[in-house]
């Protein structure tokens, strides 16, 4: 029997390991973005599919939110796998650099992707957390921290810096208001931008009936 290629190999490997992850960061996120991605690819010539597939495929293998805020884990992990798995370096070297470079970190702090595969990466990986699935994403992430839904005490809060975005324990309704409100404007490809807006209008209409309800105000 013929060897499976590199991305069977590396989608076997971070199914097993994702499995059953509660937190958002499933293996099916990783299938939604990996299809994503290579669909982006498609309409984009320059991009190479190999470097976008195993990016996606790795891009949370070990994501700094759950190592301590260990920001080189995920590169480690992914050299670690590539590397067992006899990949080229120059691969190895991508695919790092997209893992690096991926994470939302506040809305003052800009995240540039240095290569058009790191792009097509992070549209799909923001695609998914906007739109219905991404309001399901925050609220099981809230509940998974323990946090509170809403807080109607509290103003809405941005992060200027990563230290303050990373280090916010705010209700789960902020986080539209310190990152989802915000990842619309932030995508790369005319394909991502058009179901950005879709997603951005079903959220913006989510967050409305939400803060009727909180209230009651439906109710009159
Ligand atoms: P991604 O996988 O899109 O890179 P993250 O790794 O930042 O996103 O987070 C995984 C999921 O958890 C996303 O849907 C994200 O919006 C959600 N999430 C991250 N931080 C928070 C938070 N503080 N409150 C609610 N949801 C969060
Ligand atoms: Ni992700």
């Amino acid at each position: 029997m013929a060897t499976p290629d590199l991305i069977t190999r590396t989608a076997d490997f971070v199914r097993e390991k994702f499995l059953h992850e509660g937190s958002g960061h499933d293996w099916e996120h990783i299938r939604r973005v990996w299809q994503v991605a290579r669909a982006l690819a498609r309409d984009t010539p320059q991009a190479d599919p190999l470097v976008t597939e195993l990016g996606a495929l790795l891009h949370d293998v070990a994501d700094w939110k759950f190592h301590d805020g260990d920001e080189e884990a995920g590169p480690r992990a992914s050299r670690a796998w590539l590397e067992s798995q006899h990949a080229e370096e120059r691969v190895i070297q991508a695919v790092e650099a997209i893992i690096r470079e991926i994470s939302f970190k506040g809305v003052g702090v800009p995240t540039p992707m240095s290569t058009v595969e790191g792009e097509l990466v992070q549209d799909a990986d923001r695609l998914d957390a906007i739109g219905a699935i991404g309001v399901a994403r925050a609220f099981a992430y809230g509940g998974h921290k323990g946090r509170l839904l809403h807080d109607a005490s509290i103003a809405p809060v941005q992060h200027t810096s990563f230290e303050s975005y990373k280090n916010n324990t705010a209700p789960t309704i902020n986080h539209f208001y310190e990152k989802l409100l915000h990842l619309r404007e932030r995508l790369h490809t005319p394909a991502a931008r058009r179901v950005g807006e879709e997603r951005h209008a079903f959220m913006e209409q989510f967050l409305a009936q939400f803060l009727r309800e909180w209230d009651g105000q439906d109710v009159g």
